[in-house]
């Protein structure tokens, strides 16, 4: 029954594996729950905690922040922000101290708070976001050249544009679509993005549209343009000879019709 041992000791490990992951994860949300104060697994000595307010803040790029650092604390001995962002003014009471931040470009900074109290350091972290979801999309009139069109689609007042997919849809298709990933301007831009589309004739009077999206870590923004139709108005070889044949019926019935009355005519003429 020796085999029997290395068994039990497996299934062992493997209660013993789970119990830890399990308590890992109730820590997790405990940590969470708490509102941002660091979590004190051993520093039970010095019971307070630390807190920064607001904990996540978005704006438009070029704006400035305030940031309230808070703690339990009754007497502050030492505060500091650790940020890579500009600082403006600076307010403070007995247990809490508020930082300004400038001209918030970077997309996206955590802002790390340091206070220490009865000679214990503690924590809070806050993460300023910048973005401005694009002000408007806009497809030009296709324009037909050969038997291509140019579609020219602009997004304005947009950031960050290294987050900006640009897709070009038609009838709800995918037809082209572009990341802007290798841009890294820290201002407001504006994107104009060309496409040189053939067409076949069934593709005509299909709508096309453009949609500019941020993708933010999961936080997606964005808009689309208002639907441009292809005709055939604008003259690609086939169209042009589809268009021809549809006017010459045209002449044609126009003739037929032309005909009967000249006869109706003559016939009266010649009676009267
Ligand atoms: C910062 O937060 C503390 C505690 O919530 C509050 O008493 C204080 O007025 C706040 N300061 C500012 C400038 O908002
Ligand atoms: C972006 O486009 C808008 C509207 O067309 C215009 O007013 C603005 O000056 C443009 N900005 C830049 C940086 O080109």
């Amino acid at each position: 029954m020796g085999f029997l041992f290395p068994l039990s000791l497996l299934v062992l490990l493997a209660a013993a594996y789970s119990g830890g992951g399990s308590a890992r994860r109730r820590w997790a949300a405990r940590a969470q729950s708490s509102g941002g104060s660091s979590p004190a697994p051993s520093e039970t000595s010095a019971p307070f905690w630390v807190r920064i307010s607001p904990k996540f803040v978005a704006v438009p790029p070029g704006r400035s922040v305030w940031l309230n650092c808070s703690s339990s604390c009754p007497l502050l001995e030492d505060s500091t922000l650790h940020t890579g962002l500009r600082r403006g003014q600076m307010l403070s009471g007995p247990s809490w101290v508020s930082f300004q931040l400038l001209d918030v470009r970077a997309w996206s900074s955590d802002v790390h708070c340091f206070i220490t109290c009865a000679g214990v350091t503690r924590e809070a972290t806050a993460r300023i976001n910048a973005y401005k979801p694009p002000h408007s999309v806009i497809l030009e009139p296709p324009v037909l050249e050969g038997c291509e069109y140019t579609l020219r689609c602009h997004v304005t007042h947009v950031f960050p544009v290294g987050f900006l997919v640009i897709t070009l849809r038609r009838g709800g298709r995918v037809i082209y679509s572009e990341s802007l990933e290798y841009f890294t301007g820290l201002d407001l831009a504006n994107v104009t993005l060309t496409y040189a589309l053939r067409t076949r004739p069934h593709d005509l009077w299909q709508p096309v549209t453009c949609h500019a999206r941020l993708n933010l870590d999961g936080l997606v923004v964005g808009s689309s343009s208002a639907p441009m139709t292809l005709t055939f108005l604008a003259w690609s070889p086939m169209s042009k000879a589809l268009a021809s044949t549809s006017i010459a019926a045209l002449v044609g019935i126009l003739l037929v019709v032309g005909a009967a009355y000249l006869r109706k005519y003559l016939l009266m003429q010649s009676r009267a």
